[in-house]
């Protein structure tokens, strides 16, 4: 759809301004005449604009009272049904093509729709910046030493602060402080697991996930799980009845790559299951803080009562993948945890820590981070309106409550892995659904990345990716 003329831009703007809720649905949109001040052009260019956005359903006319939003703006895909992965612990296969993936999220020309990293765009760059420079004049000799585990007692500190917000009262001396996310994750696996061990997940799960259970010779046993509201418990206790689980690895708030909430009595039924069979619950809250309402929802660890809850997070999503600053609490495990990150990598950077743990003190965080959840809302909502206007009919598209991925589930014979080939050939990065399982279920699906800024060039790759789609699905016309 090229947008040559000057009205399709008008109109195109004006949707977006729809997309982003500055008009709700309901609401009147400003006179022609107001419109054609605010955006510098003629009456007529405006009554053109408007006469494309009612055909395309956005708007509607109201005799002699104007234009209006319709309040059924445009049918919302439904969401996939809940997974059915075979419940049998199996090696994890398929992830060669993964590192391809997050490689061509550095390529500059590349529309990176793969993986969920944000664009620099919302991430608060320039206060990061300030807090390194600031670190790297204060920190003197302290610098150039290792922090060793637990970490910074400074940022100990301050992440003890933040995890009350999470429901979680700790003290500084039950964080170790890591290499972002990915590692507190493994140092959790190899606290509680060996090889050969089975590893219970959420199906789809987290490549990276996958990954640390493959590099580690463990078995994953992928269970059922709700888009809405995260895992089955009732298949994993079935499952848990039947294998020898050595462990439980899930995000809770706002998976990925499903999005799911588990909601309150839920997380509560999980951690009182897992303690009861004295099976060691590790959790992934990475996206915890991205939650698109005002509440910040519990985390697991806040229903632990036992310490058999290991909790795993970082600043990547948030503040910046390249800080590589996380942590972990480590529950009952914290002498092992600490030695493990002591014998894996010494130390996490001095330099990261102290620049997180002054930006955190400065108090700039909770503003930035209501600023980047209606950002992502904003981004989530426009990539589902973009899918399914170009992706093919009966493609479901999941509703997450926060972060900033959608997954969705295409007709039945859609390879997303052919697919991602493609587009790749195209400079277009998407992750195919058969890297979150570790049985390469999931062929149909695939996972978008919404957290890059809305403009031509991301609206052209949806539309190449979606007639790609088409024509695997055979539907093309
Ligand atoms: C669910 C989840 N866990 C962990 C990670 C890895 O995080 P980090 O960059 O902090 O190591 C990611 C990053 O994509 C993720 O999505």
């Amino acid at each position: 759809m090229a947008m040559n003329k000057l009205y399709e831009r008008v109109a195109k703007q004006i949707a977006v301004q729809i997309d982003q809720g500055l008009y709700r649905p309901g609401d009147r949109l400003p006179g022609v005449r107001r419109l054609a001040q605010q955006f510098d052009v003629s009456i007529s260019t405006i009554v053109q604009a408007q006469r494309l956005l009612e055909d395309d359903g956005l708007i509607e006319a109201r005799p002699r009272s104007g234009y209006y939003v319709r309040v059924q703006l445009w049918p919302r895909p439904a969401q996939p049904v809940i997974s059915r992965p075979t419940v049998r612990p199996v090696p994890v296969t398929g992830q060669e093509l993964v590192l391809r993936l997050v490689q061509a999220a550095n390529e500059p020309d590349c529309v990176q729709l793969g993986a969920a990293v944000p664009a620099p765009e919302f991430l608060p760059a320039r206060a990061i910046q300030r807090a390194l420079s600031a670190a790297a004049r204060a920190g003197g000799e302290q610098l150039a030493t290792y922090q060793f585990p637990p970490g910074s007692p400074e940022l100990r500190r301050q992440i003890a602060r933040r995890m009350l917000e999470a429901g979680c009262r700790v003290g500084p001396d039950e964080i170790v402080i890591t290499s972002g996310c990915q590692e507190a994750l493994v140092l959790a696996l190899r606290a509680v697991a060996n090889k050969g061990d089975v590893v219970a997940i959420e199906s789809p799960s987290f490549y990276g996930l996958l990954q640390a259970i493959e590099s580690l010779g463990m078995r994953a046993l992928e269970i059922p799980t709700d888009p809405a509201t995260g895992i089955s418990v009732e298949a994993l206790e079935l499952a848990l009845e039947k294998w020898p689980v050595k462990a439980c690895v899930l995000t809770a708030n706002f998976s990925n790559p499903l999005g799911s909430i588990m909601p309150p009595e839920k997380k509560q039924a999980l951690v009182t299951l897992l303690a009861s069979h004295e099976i060691p619950l590790i959790e992934d809250d990475i996206y915890g803080d991205l939650g698109f309402e005002d509440e910040r929802p519990h985390a697991l660890r806040a229903y632990d009562e036992t310490g058999g809850v290991i909790y795993c997070a970082s600043f990547s999503k948030t503040l910046s993948p390249g800080l590589r600053v996380g942590w972990i609490l480590p529950g009952r495990w914290q002498e092992q945890i600490e030695y493990l990150k002591y014998v894996t990598s010494l130390a996490a950077p001095t330099l990261s820590q102290m620049a997180v743990a002054g930006f955190l003190h400065h108090g700039g965080y909770d503003r930035h981070l209501r600023q980047v959840r209606s950002a992502y809302a904003r981004q989530v909502a426009v990539m589902t309106r973009a899918v399914s206007k170009y992706f093919p009919k009966g493609t479901r598209v999941t509703q997450p409550r926060g972060g900033f991925v959608i997954w969705l589930e295409l007709p039945e014979a859609v390879d997303t892995l052919k697919l991602c080939q493609q587009a790749l050939a195209r400079n277009i990065s998407i992750a195919p659904g058969s890297v979150f399982s570790a049985a390469g279920k999931y062929r149909n699906c695939l996972r978008l990345n919404c957290a890059q800024p809305w403009n031509d060039t991301l609206e052209k790759a949806l539309i190449t990716v979606g007639k790609m789609a088409e024509l695997s699905a055979g539907l093309a016309t």
